[in-house]
């Protein structure tokens, strides 16, 4: 089968190597709802402009539909020697129209054409990356009611730091996944420019109308210059970040529950329906779905960086090693996609390990902090108080001591002027109470992020 786009300059063919080393069907014909809801498109905006008659536009929308159909029922034939989905889809149409099929390809290229497929696949791509992370911030916002009187010791260089409502550690990741949403929205706005009719590289002399198709498909404006159509790839690039980005959040929540996870912690007991044996030691319950998650942002990560190269020192315009952005654009999506599929079970399933927190909490001095800061709303200079806080955190490890069973003697030894009051900042229920700050731990302040997400989450609809 001789591909159409060999055109009679041509006196030999393609030698059958080439082929398997140049074809991209393999992994772009996913892309056959795209190229066929675009050159519907581009047959209708012919019509309109005289280019085809109401009788080949109607033949030509009704023969890509049935080829969407055979490709559905598994009945299309592949073939490297067509190189790609959209010759595949074109060569089938003439193969089924004869010279109407023909005209199809007026007014464009596949330069425009690919680009325009992989807008529209990352347009669909992101919405549901999309509805992915609401769902996941459901999940999260969903625990922070039935973990309302749960106390967690937060960390800073993995170091028990300050205790905080086990809410606002659920809020804090709701607010990193929203970020990725504004991201995506972002890039989303960048994607959806309408490349199709800037043809090869110049433009056209023929009259088409690229606002007409552009609506046609959705498309919010029209690219400006064809050049630069022919070889953007930027969206990709986004995209391949956001991605990227969104990996590194669910990595270093995978991470941080893999470690919660073991005995050494023993802070959670993970869903065992996400979690996998050893073959060879009985007693091990493995978090797997963690650590595939951490692992596959390797991936996600690669692929940035994949095709961050592969746009490098590309001159203007479309090169061939652009047909290469699909398999590593294509598995930052897949993989992404597949951990937030899984991410909100594992996070609805998970059970927290009271006793072991709260055992934490007990031991590690975390209202020093607490203890300073009343220290310094009683006049105080701060770094006084730090320096006081510091030695009575030392006179209580030498004793093995809470703060709070101390004496009053002990703390008017190192600080003179306090009173009985100390006491009612200590402990990590006092001091989670004392927290006043927006955006700080403080149960008012929670209470009223709590309202804002569910408010804004049941805004959604999805
Ligand atoms: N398979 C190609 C790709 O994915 C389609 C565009 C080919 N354009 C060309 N001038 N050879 O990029």
């Amino acid at each position: 089968m001789a591909s159409p786009s060999r055109s009679g300059v041509f006196q030999q063919s393609t030698d059958r190597r080439m082929e398997d080393f140049a074809e991209s069907i393999s992994f772009d014909r996913r892309l056959y709802p795209q190229d066929i809801r675009g050159s519907i498109a581009h047959a209708q905006m012919l019509h309109s402009v005289g280019l085809l008659n109401e009788e080949e536009n109607r033949q030509i929308e009704q023969v890509l539909k049935q080829i969407q159909d055979d490709i559905q029922q598994q009945t299309f034939p592949w073939s490297v020697e067509l190189e790609d989905i959209h010759m595949h889809i074109e060569q089938s149409l003439i193969d089924r129209l004869g010279d109407v099929g023909r005209k199809l390809h007026t007014g464009r290229s596949r330069n425009d054409q690919v680009s325009t497929d992989l807008r529209l696949w990352v347009r669909d791509a992101i919405d549901r990356v999309d509805e992915q992370l609401v769902a996941l911030q459901r999940a999260f916002v969903g625990r922070c009611d039935a973990d309302a009187d749960i106390i967690l010791p937060a960390y800073t260089h993995l170091q028990r730091a300050q205790p905080v409502l086990a809410a606002h550690y659920w809020l804090a990741y709701c607010e990193k996944f929203e970020r990725d949403r504004g991201r995506l929205a972002d890039c989303r706005k960048r994607v959806n420019q309408c490349p199709l009719g800037a043809a090869a590289v110049a433009g056209t002399s023929l009259p088409i109308d690229r606002q007409d198709v552009a609506r046609r498909l959705g498309f919010d404006s029209v690219a400006a210059n064809s050049m630069d159509v022919s070889s953007d790839r930027d969206f990709v690039l986004e995209a391949a970040f956001v991605m990227a980005v969104i990996a590194e959040h669910l990595s270093t929540w995978a991470d941080e529950w893999i470690l919660w996870s073991t005995v050494e912690f023993g802070f959670i007991r993970l869903p065992q329906e996400f979690c996998t044996g050893s073959s060879i030691m009985p007693q091990k319950v493995n978090p797997d779905v963690l650590e595939l998650t951490r692992g596959k942002t390797a991936r996600v990560v690669g692929n940035l960086q994949t095709l961050l190269v592969l746009i490098k020192a590309l001159p203007l315009a479309y090169n061939r090693d652009l047909q290469e952005d699909k398999p590593a654009l294509f598995d930052s999506f897949d993989t992404v996609e597949a951990c937030l599929q899984l991410a909100p079970l594992v996070v609805e399933g998970m059970q927290w390990n009271r006793s072991a927190i709260s055992e934490r909490l007990e031991r590690g001095y975390l209202d020093a902090t607490s203890l300073m800061e009343y220290m310094i709303r009683q006049g105080i200079p701060q770094r006084t108080a730090h320096h006081c806080v510091g030695q009575l955190v030392g006179m209580a490890i030498e004793r093995d001591l809470r703060l709070a069973e101390l004496s009053l003697d002990d703390f008017q030894r190192i600080c003179p002027g306090l009173d009985n009051g100390v006491y009612e900042v200590l402990g990590v229920e006092n001091a989670v109470r004392a927290y006043c700050s927006y955006g700080s731990s403080a149960p008012q302040e929670v209470e009223k992020q709590i309202a804002r997400w569910k408010d804004k989450l049941s805004l959604i609809t999805l």
